[in-house]
């Protein structure tokens, strides 16, 4: 009934506070979440690093994922620091030496009311053995989809906060421009600017500038983004935090995707698609190869998530300390 093909390595999930067999969910059907999208989730990953397997950035991952409850109205049964504990011990239960962990929080089976009145929160969190999130394009540089439909607008929803049922129009796009080819959506936001992937920030450089846009422009900031910027600075590459036109982006020397799950991947061909009414344009970035101040924050970030830049182990919980 339940198809493991996916996660080859998860041995157990957690759920409120006990360790369940992977094939033996024993949620409700009749879950308001699984009807309404009233969820909220983190995307973490632990890295394997020379004092064994380390969790990049909890705090801040356990802070949104309050951040986020507190957008849907929920009482978290749970202190963040019994969180952090769970998110640590999943990982070690399932001996996975690095891991992409997914805590949710979900109004479960109480009332099937849109407002969940009667339905309890619950908590439960997966820890599975994840690779790139966009294969080999992570190395190749992706191609991806401008759609036209626009980003939920941060007047609709508020778009610093992972809600379940927000996630609904990332699965659609994705599913979309990967049905037409393309390794990822890009979308952009009402105003017309560059707003994020489905699950992804993005970055652009150009003349040595590096962009990255921020909540005005109805985009999550995620984790990773912070970090890179962080990364940027201190390598003496300049900085922006500001909007991106579709033009910046199209005529950017380089672009690429950051997050928890995607990591740092260079894009360099883009479709636009983002007018329905006209035909799709193709366009290459840049040189079309990964540029070099890409791959140099990639090089960068993976050797801090790694443990290997003594500066950036602030970043690091290590599971077994
Ligand atoms: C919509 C969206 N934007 C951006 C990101 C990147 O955020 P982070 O770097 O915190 O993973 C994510 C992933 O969490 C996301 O879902």
């Amino acid at each position: 009934m339940f198809d493991t093909t996916y996660f080859p390595q998860a041995k157990k999930f957690w759920y409120m506070g006990k360790f369940y067999e992977w094939d033996q969910p024993n949620i409700h059907v009749m879950s308001h979440a699984l009807h309404y999208g009233t969820s909220v989730f983190e995307g973490i990953r632990a890295y394997n690093t020379p004092k064994g397997p380390a969790v990049f950035r909890l705090p801040e991952h356990v802070d949104r994922f309050f951040h986020s409850a507190s957008t849907l109205s929920m009482k978290v049964p749970y202190s963040k620091q019994e969180i952090t504990d769970a998110i640590k011990s999943i990982v070690k239960e399932n001996e996975l030496e690095s891991a992409y962990i997914r805590p949710l929080l979900f109004y479960s089976f109480g009332n099937l009311g849109l407002v969940p009145k009667f339905s309890p929160v619950e908590l439960t969190i997966g820890a599975w053995d994840w690779g790139a999130y966009l294969g080999e394009k992570t190395e190749k540089g992706a191609h991806v989809y401008i759609v036209p439909w626009k980003r939920v607008h941060r007047s609709q929803l508020k778009m610093t906060a992972k809600l379940g049922g927000a996630y609904v129009q990332s699965a659609i796009c994705g599913m979309e421009a990967r049905s037409l080819g393309y390794d990822e959506a890009v979308f952009l936001n009402l105003e017309g600017k560059i707003a994020e992937g489905p699950g992804e920030n993005i970055f652009i450089v150009k003349g040595g500038l590096l962009i990255t846009n921020d909540k005005t422009e109805s985009v999550l900031e995620g984790i990773t983004r912070e970090s890179v910027l962080e990364m940027a600075k201190d390598l003496g590459i300049e900085t922006r935090v500001g909007p991106m036109t579709k033009e910046d982006f199209l005529q950017a020397d380089e672009i690429f995707f950051s997050g928890t799950a995607v990591e740092i991947a260079p894009i360099i061909r883009v479709a636009d698609g983002s007018n329905p009414e006209e035909e799709k344009k193709e366009y290459v970035i840049g040189s079309g190869k990964t540029g070099e101040i890409t791959q140099k924050l990639a090089r960068t970030y993976k050797d801090a998530v790694s443990g290997n830049i003594k500066e950036y182990e602030k970043w690091l919980s290590y599971v077994n300390a």
